[in-house]
């Protein structure tokens, strides 16, 4: 969720990417568009949210000059946030009411947007209205039919079972309470079902961290802090790596980081602009299913000069990222 830009000063360095990029798709100058949350699908298609309009997209990176696809369109609603895929071809996310860049407390619900085949186009139904919630935003698959969604301003994610629609506090903490100084603290959230672990970058605090799941009991561990943003950069969602062991975190403005899961090393893999690639508000990102592509979903940049780079979608290059090669030897 990148509401951030009224919150800093936007710092421009003109330095190039340090893995190859591409774009994507970029939407034509004039109305501000965000791409707020991405996923993939097995065919290779991303599907995203946008906080500039209350729709789900998707768009094959595959082709020559993809264009967005409209999948669906919420009335009464001004935004769509977090997305996950919960079974297969079946993804999770986030709707609610954003206004004057702040949320609605009470105005969100969790769908199921359903590609599969035997639909003649996708099927979108409600999962469940969660009144008690003030500002969902990343979620994640969690165990068998239910998924996380982290609350950015209560400190605390919810558990939702997607075949009852019951859900419940899976973790809550006053230390994951945003500040004054922006109003979003949790926000990406990734569960790594191996491992038991939840992976959380916390806006208002520059952190990314961990809290471990216990099955036995159902609780998380305390969260740990593994990286902090640089000076002034703000985390938002990101994608895990298994076979490399990282996060490939976005961080406001004009910046990829990767975050070694046991080190917490962290390493700038991609500093915009560079190549066809502008100025770019990063949101959310997703690996394809080999780990060699990474996608990323930006905001609207503005640059000092008043020059925009309108939301976009690019691609990075990460099997050229050559501790690739290190970490495979050790994996
Ligand atoms: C959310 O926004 C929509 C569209 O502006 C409005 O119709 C709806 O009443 C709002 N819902 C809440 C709970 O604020
Ligand atoms: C909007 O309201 C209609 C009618 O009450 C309801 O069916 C629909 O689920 C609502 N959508 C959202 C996003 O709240
Ligand atoms: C917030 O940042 C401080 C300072 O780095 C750190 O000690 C603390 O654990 C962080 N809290 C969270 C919830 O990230
Ligand atoms: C809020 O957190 C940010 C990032 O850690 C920090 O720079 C800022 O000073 C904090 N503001 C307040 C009011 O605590």
């Amino acid at each position: 969720m990148a509401f951030f830009k009224v919150f800093l000063l936007l710092l421009f360095s003109p330095l190039v990417a340090t893995l190859r990029t591409r774009q994507i798709y970029e939407y034509p100058p004039g109305r501000s568009r965000s791409v707020e949350n991405i996923a993939i699908r097995h065919n290779g298609e991303l599907v995203y949210t946008t906080t500039s309009e209350p729709c789900l997209y998707t768009i094959n990176p595959h082709v020559r000059n993809p264009k967005p696809v409209q999948v669906h369109c919420f009335e009464n609603a001004s935004v769509t946030l977090g997305i996950a895929e919960a079974f297969e071809d079946v993804f999770t996310f986030v709707v609610g009411n954003y206004t004057h860049l702040q949320s609605v407390p009470g105005s969100f619900s969790v769908w199921n947007v359903n590609f599969r085949p035997h639909w003649k186009k996708p099927r979108v139904d409600l999962v469940v209205r969660i009144p008690e919630a003030a500002a969902l935003n990343g979620i994640t698959a969690f165990t068998t039919s239910t998924i996380l969604a982290a609350d950015s301003t209560l400190g605390q994610v919810w558990k939702v079972d997607l075949d009852s629609g019951r859900y419940s506090i899976a973790m809550s903490n006053p230390h994951l309470l945003p500040n004054a100084s922006l109003p979003i603290e949790l926000n990406g959230i990734h569960f790594d079902h191996i491992a038991s672990k939840a992976y959380i970058a916390n806006s208002a605090n520059g952190t990314f961290g961990v809290a471990e799941y216990h099955a036995a009991t159902g609780t998380f561990s305390p969260f740990r802090v593994l990286a902090h943003a640089h000076p002034g950069g703000v985390f938002d969602d990101f994608a895990l790596s298994r076979s490399r062991q990282v996060a490939y975190v976005t961080e406001h403005s004009n910046r990829v980081v990767s975050i070694d899961l046991r080190t917490g090393e962290k390493e700038v893999v991609v500093e915009g602009p560079g190549g066809s690639v502008g100025g770019f508000e990063p949101t959310s990102a997703v690996l394809s299913s080999d780990e060699n592509v990474l996608y990323v979903g930006a905001d609207r940049f503005t640059f000092p000069s008043g020059a925009e780079t309108n939301g976009q979608i690019f691609e990075v290059d990460v099997c050229s990222d050559k501790r690739v090669h290190k970490w495979e030897r050790i994996v």
